[in-house]
């Protein structure tokens, strides 16, 4: 099944988003990695209804939010108002998203199945960070579930990930750990820094 809208809107449109098998109410890794990079104008794609935005707003990011599900964007938006901004698009078309610090993805690029889709997104990062910028990347790793909310899932390890990004971009660090869900399921990650040359 394509990764598109209208399933994204569907997934989103539940009474409880804690019940959603990504939701973390805690963001240790994501916030230790995005805290060890420089500067403040982060952008967060495919955020879904994340409470790690709470977080960063606290610590006086200017935050970004992207994502393909109008449906996860209003649930933000909702909570978040004017403090955020926001940006409705699919990161496997060419978008226009300004310049950023840092660009934060937990769980997304692992949607992107075939290689045009993967090459789209390494397009729009280098669009948004330039030289000096960070890539904060998160997904699924190659030992752990090979779907996701329906979904199949194209996992990585970080040979893989560091291959995908290319000559521009170094690998900082690289965390293993394991996602527990809202069902106990246990997720394993990779949660990686790149910094671009
Ligand atoms: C598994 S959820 C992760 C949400 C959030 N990052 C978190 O950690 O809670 C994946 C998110 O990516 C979004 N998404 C999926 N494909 C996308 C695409 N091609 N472009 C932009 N967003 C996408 C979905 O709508 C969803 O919000």
């Amino acid at each position: 099944m394509p990764s598109n809208a209208q399933h994204w809107n569907d997934a989103f449109n539940v009474a409880d988003t804690t019940q959603l098998g990504w939701y973390q109410k805690e963001h240790a890794v994501s916030m230790e990695l995005i805290s060890s990079c420089d500067g403040k104008k982060i952008i967060d794609v495919g955020a879904g209804a994340t409470t790690l935005v709470d977080t960063l707003l606290l610590d006086d990011y200017d935050v970004t939010v992207l994502d393909v599900s109008s449906e996860a964007l209003r649930i933000l938006s909702k909570r978040h108002g004017t403090n955020l901004q926001y940006v409705q698009g699919d990161l496997t078309e060419n978008l226009k998203l300004g310049i950023f610090d840092i660009w934060h993805d937990r769980a997304v690029l692992h949607f992107l199945l075939n290689e045009n889709e993967r090459k789209s997104y390494v397009v729009n990062l280098e669009a948004a960070i330039p030289s000096g910028g960070f890539a904060v990347i998160e997904t699924f790793s190659t030992d752990g579930e090979q779907m996701c909310c329906g979904l199949d899932l194209h996992t990585y390890d970080e040979g893989m990930l560091t291959e995908l990004l290319g000559a521009n971009w170094i690998l900082i660090e690289a965390i293993r750990h394991t996602h527990i869900n809202p069902f106990g399921g246990e997720r394993p990650y990779i949660s990686t820094i790149f910094k671009r040359l």
